[in-house]
């Protein structure tokens, strides 16, 4: 068994948290997380995991570049899968100053301080060490309804301020390996959907409008397509890159399931009318169309046959299998849907964590 940790950042997000907890439950490998606990991170994500012994969580951000040098120091790990940013379109557009903070000047700094780690390591770790950053197909643009799905080999054309920052940190992590020859992995994938995910995302906050008897806001016309993967899969593809990946590489992450949103809310509210049947119509009567989103990219599609040809990964979940047991999750995680969106968690990370 391996004994050095992985450093993981943004672990108590949505797709970090589920990493974690796969991770653990797949591997001997212990885990070191670094998160800053914004608004986005829920440590009740990790709740199963916060007594073992492999585990352990550091709170901090990403920018502290002597919190992550001293970090590195310590735990020694073997590698950094990089989770840490700001995550939603909608905020960006409203505020795009923490994206630049965390998506650029973070991952600068988070890179920077594994270059002086990893500079320093003996031959052997150095050849074993992996930087594996986490980004997505939005960094590609938008495509037209008949044009072929995004590639590694897409030249990049970030519309939002999300995406712009995560391209600028896909070109720093690539710039690296290049310069510096260090061993840098960036996964590119395309929408996830799954347990703990915020509900400020399409489909979680369907699940809970649709429960809570609340209007559905669906942006402009609603034909708006995305490839949605659900959020294990993307873990498995992460797990695989990491063992197997080609240092210097970039891989496509997809779920070979384009669907325009409108589709995607219809399925939602059937099933939770199947699930949780109320007197009454359809939650479909819910849907009320909003005006559209600023620069609302049309259509995203990923072309994952790189990482199936060389890595063997394919999604196990189909679509309608993943948007079931997502359902099925909010349903019965009432508690955790209250402290995300109560503001009671926030409260008590502040008692708690007063850094
Ligand atoms: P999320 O918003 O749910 O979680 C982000 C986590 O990062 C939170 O725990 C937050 O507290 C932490 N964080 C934010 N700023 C930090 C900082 N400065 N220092 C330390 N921690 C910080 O995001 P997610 O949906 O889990 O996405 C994780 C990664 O995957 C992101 O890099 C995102 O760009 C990428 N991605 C997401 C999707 C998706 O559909 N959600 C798809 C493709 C790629
Ligand atoms: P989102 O979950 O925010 O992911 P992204 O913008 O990163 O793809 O949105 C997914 C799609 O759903 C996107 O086309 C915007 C749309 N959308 C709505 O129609 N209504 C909503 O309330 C939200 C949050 C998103």
């Amino acid at each position: 068994m391996q004994t050095q940790p992985i450093l993981v950042t943004g672990g108590a997000g949505f797709i970090g948290s589920n990493f974690i907890l796969q991770w653990l439950a797949s591997e001997g490998t212990p885990v070191v997380n670094l998160d800053k606990l914004t608004y986005a991170g829920n440590l009740g994500n990790l709740e199963k995991v916060s007594g073992d012994p492999r585990y352990s969580f550091v709170h901090g951000d990403i920018s502290d570049r002597k919190l992550i040098g001293g970090l590195l120091a310590r735990s020694r790990p073997r590698a950094i899968v990089h989770f840490a940013a700001e995550s939603h379109v909608d905020r960006s557009i409203h505020g795009p100053d923490d994206f630049v903070r965390t998506n650029v000047n973070g991952t600068f700094a988070l890179i920077e301080e594994a270059r002086a780690y990893w500079t320093e390591l003996p031959q052997e770790e150095k050849a074993g060490f992996r930087f594996l950053h986490i980004s997505t197909d939005e960094v590609y643009g938008s495509l037209g309804p008949k044009d072929a799905a995004f590639s590694e080999a897409t030249p990049y054309s970030p519309n939002s301020p999300y995406s712009a920052t995560k391209a600028a940190s896909d070109h720093l992590v690539r710039a690296y390996h290049h310069t510096y020859g260090m061993p840098v992995l960036t996964t590119n994938c395309s929408n996830n959907y799954g347990p703990y995910q915020f509900p400020e995302k399409l489909i979680p906050l369907t699940i809970l409008n649709a429960m809570n008897g609340k209007p559905i806001p669906v942006y402009g016309d609603g034909k708006n397509v995305r490839d949605w993967l659900y959020v294990a899969d993307h873990c498995e593809a992460i797990a695989l890159v990491l063992a197997r990946g080609t240092p210097g590489e970039t891989y496509n992450v997809g779920g070979w399931n384009e669907k325009p949103n409108l589709e995607i809310v219809h399925a939602v509210c059937d099933i939770v009318d199947e699930m949780a049947p109320r007197a009454g119509g359809s939650r479909r009567e819910l849907i009320t169309f909003v005006k559209d989103r600023p620069g609302h990219d049309r259509r995203y599609a990923m072309d994952a046959q790189k990482i199936e040809r060389e890595l063997g990964w394919r999604p196990k979940e189909t679509f309608e299998t993943g948007i079931r047991k997502t359902v099925r999750w909010y349903l019965e995680n009432e508690v955790w849907v209250r402290d995300v969106t109560s503001g009671s968690y926030r409260q008590w990370i502040s008692t708690h964590y007063s850094v």
